[in-house]
């Protein structure tokens, strides 16, 4: 049994880095009336509790959105991220986070949809409850490496596949690859999302290398780091590689990270930049 649960880290400043490029990547998509679907491989109980006792426990959120939630010079490209999260809590204080679900629910038009696959049976549940009012969103319990296949490319071949493991088990690593790799033969156009932790650069990098083999092309590197990588582990930082992102994506990410760096309080010496893994 896999023992991973993002109720202890959610809102944590990987959370912060990953939503707010959903956002950007989401909102862009949109700029055509077009329907959408969003698939979430990974999708994990849709909303946390901030004062909960797993997440408590590590307090990552401390470091992460409660440092940017009380700002007042959030930038208009992530706006919509912030109304998410106001929209999940009556108070004034941040209590209740949104992971990737419910803030592509927030996001999403009437006409588009979703489709999450979450395996622990229990935040299963938890996504299930917190979905309850979505009409759009179909829920699979099971194994996003497995059921993915099925869903693409979705019939209104357009859309975005956020692929966001927890990556406990060491295959995890090659197992992303090939997911990506069968998804972008079934479904070209489609944009993809994929997260990965910086815990030391070697493994970070031996993921982009593998991704620039595949032959797949138009893929975009993002990271954000809170500490220069350490040899003995702990989440310093994220990327994320984006396939076929939208226009402009690249100069959006330009102008958010120095103000992520800035709120969350990054190291002057922890590396975040943008750059494109492989080319138009
Ligand atoms: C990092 S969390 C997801 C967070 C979520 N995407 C968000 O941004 O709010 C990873 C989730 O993947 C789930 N998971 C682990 N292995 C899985 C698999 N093979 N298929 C589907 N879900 C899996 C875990 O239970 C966990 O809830």
């Amino acid at each position: 049994m896999l023992s991973y649960r993002h109720a202890y880290h959610a809102g944590n400043h990987a959370d912060v880095f990953k939503h707010s490029v959903l956002t950007l990547v989401l909102r862009a998509l949109q700029r055509k009336d077009t329907p959408l679907c969003y698939i979430d491989t990974h999708a994990g109980a849709g909303r946390y509790d901030l004062w909960s006792p797993a997440a408590e426990k590590t307090a990552e959120s401390r470091d992460g959105i409660l440092r940017a939630w009380a700002r007042d010079d959030v930038p208009e490209l992530i706006h919509d991220y912030f109304a998410a999260l106001r929209a999940e809590n009556r108070s004034p204080a941040l209590r209740y986070y949104p992971g990737s679900p419910l803030l592509a629910r927030q996001l999403l038009r009437p006409h588009d949809r979703m489709v999450l696959i979450e395996r622990h049976p229990v935040d299963h549940g938890l996504l299930v409850e917190a979905l309850a009012q979505a009409p759009n969103a179909r829920i699979e319990h099971g194994d996003g490496y497995e059921l993915l296949k099925a869903f693409v490319p979705p019939l209104e071949r357009r859309g975005v596949v956020l692929i966001d493991p927890s990556y406990e088990i060491k295959t995890e690593y090659k197992a992303v690859i090939a997911l990506l790799t069968d998804a972008v033969q079934r479904w070209a156009t489609g944009v993809y999302i994929l997260w990965y932790p910086i815990l030391d650069r070697a493994a970070a990098d031996q993921i982009l290398r593998r991704l620039v083999t595949t032959g797949i092309r138009r893929m975009l590197s993002v990271e954000f780091s809170m500490r220069p990588p350490k040899a003995d582990g702990g989440l310093t930082g994220s990327g994320l590689v984006i396939i076929n992102p939208p226009y402009q994506l690249d100069a959006q990410l330009k102008r958010l990270l120095p103000w992520l760096r800035r709120v969350l309080k990054a190291d002057a010496s922890a590396p975040s930049g943008v750059r494109w893994l492989i080319p138009e």
